[in-house]
């Protein structure tokens, strides 16, 4: 069975699905609820010195995943630091505390946090310039190790990242919800959330954070916590190919219930086993980014089940039945994807 455990700047876990910063780690009793139903740790709520107001409404599901406008948490910083991470902490959690958006936030914040119990800091920012600046404020104040939790919103994430790291950030999560973004109800032609802009999330975002990790991890040598679109034990795999040590996940357990962490923790092994990966460290950053050569498309005529599928996508109409390609196929590949029998293969990429 392969080997759970893993390592984030520091920190040890049993395994490697953490609760990411959203509405489920919305204050103490959620958190422990969430470790309770398996997560490996939480990431609060993001704290700020000054609680926010949600629009209403702030959370929608959508095709690819889910909508947000809900801004950071809405409880007291003070009620944080008297009540919710203690209660987390008494109970056993690894707590990573969620802190932002403002550098001044930050230095009014983090001692406080790490004296509540906080395991590590994670800081976040909605201006990508300020990043490295919450890095630097945050561990010039704690001794607990600092995260930074990097978007693919701004234009720079790579430069960011390192930045962060030369502040001395222990670890970087990637990436926060996707944005801005709207949806419109055409009823009443209001957007469907009480704001004009929101932000994307779930397997709809899940190339955009695999992208981004893979290119963090490849300029950086600090451990990512992957974040972003991973629901199931696949694209947890995916996640630590591209060159995550963790995984976070808030929208598939706001929209599949907590239950998914125990779940997918199963799940997670067996895969890695049939994958041959006999632990995380195995698998971290294992994706193959050489070319393959010699590819070509293979036809297994038993296993078609002529639905004509392939026919029907095939952008260049060079596919005149499953069996049968034109000169003007490109072997875009689009055909083999949308097969549903495994009749269309690629060969020579094992
Ligand atoms: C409703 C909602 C609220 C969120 N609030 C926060 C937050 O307060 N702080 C933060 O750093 N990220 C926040 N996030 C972003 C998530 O932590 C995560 O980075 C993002 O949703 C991508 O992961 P996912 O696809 O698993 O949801 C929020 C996401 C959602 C959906």
């Amino acid at each position: 069975m392969a080997d759970l455990r893993t390592a984030v700047g520091g920190l040890e876990l049993d395994h490697p699905l953490v609760l990411a910063s959203g509405p489920l780690s919305w204050n103490g009793e959620a958190i422990v609820r969430a470790y309770c139903a398996g997560a490996s740790a939480v990431v609060t709520k993001t704290i700020s010195r000054r609680a926010a107001t949600q629009p209403v409404p702030h959370l929608v599901r959508v095709g690819g995943g889910v909508l947000n406008a809900e801004r950071w948490s809405d409880l007291d910083s003070a009620q944080w630091i008297k009540r919710e991470i203690p209660l987390a902490k008494d109970a056993g959690v690894p707590v990573i505390a969620s802190v932002g958006l403002e550098p001044a936030d930050v230095e009014a914040l983090a001692a406080a946090l790490e004296e509540a119990g906080a395991d590590a800091l994670e800081v976040v920012s909605y201006d990508e310039a300020t990043l490295p600046g919450l890095v630097d404020a945050a561990v010039r104040r704690v001794r607990i190790p600092v995260f930074a939790k990097l978007s693919a919103n701004g234009r720079d994430l790579v430069g960011t990242a390192r930045a962060c790291v030369e502040r001395g950030t222990s670890a970087l999560t990637v990436i926060d919800s996707v944005g801005p973004a709207l949806r419109i109800d055409p009823r009443t032609r209001r957007p469907l959330l009480g704001a004009t802009a929101g932000w994307l999330s779930g397997p709809a975002i899940l190339p955009i954070a695999l992208h981004a990790v893979a290119a963090v991890r490849q300029a950086v040598a600090v451990p990512v916590i992957g974040t972003g679109g991973v629901e199931d034990a696949d694209t947890a795999v995916e996640m630590l190919l591209a060159g995550a040590c963790a995984v976070g996940i808030c929208s598939g357990a706001l929209v599949h219930g907590l239950d998914l962490f125990r779940r997918l923790r199963g799940d997670l092994s067996d895969r890695l086993d049939e994958f041959g990966l006999t632990s995380i460290e195995d698998a971290v950053g294992a994706a193959r980014w050489e070319e393959a050569r010699g590819v070509r498309m293979g036809f297994d005529e038993v296993a078609c089940i002529h639905c004509e599928a392939c026919v029907r996508v095939c952008p260049y109409q060079a596919r005149r039945s499953p069996a049968d390609v034109g000169e003007a196929c490109r072997e875009c590949g689009l055909c083999v994807s949308v097969c549903p029998a495994g009749a269309l293969v690629w060969e020579g990429r094992g």
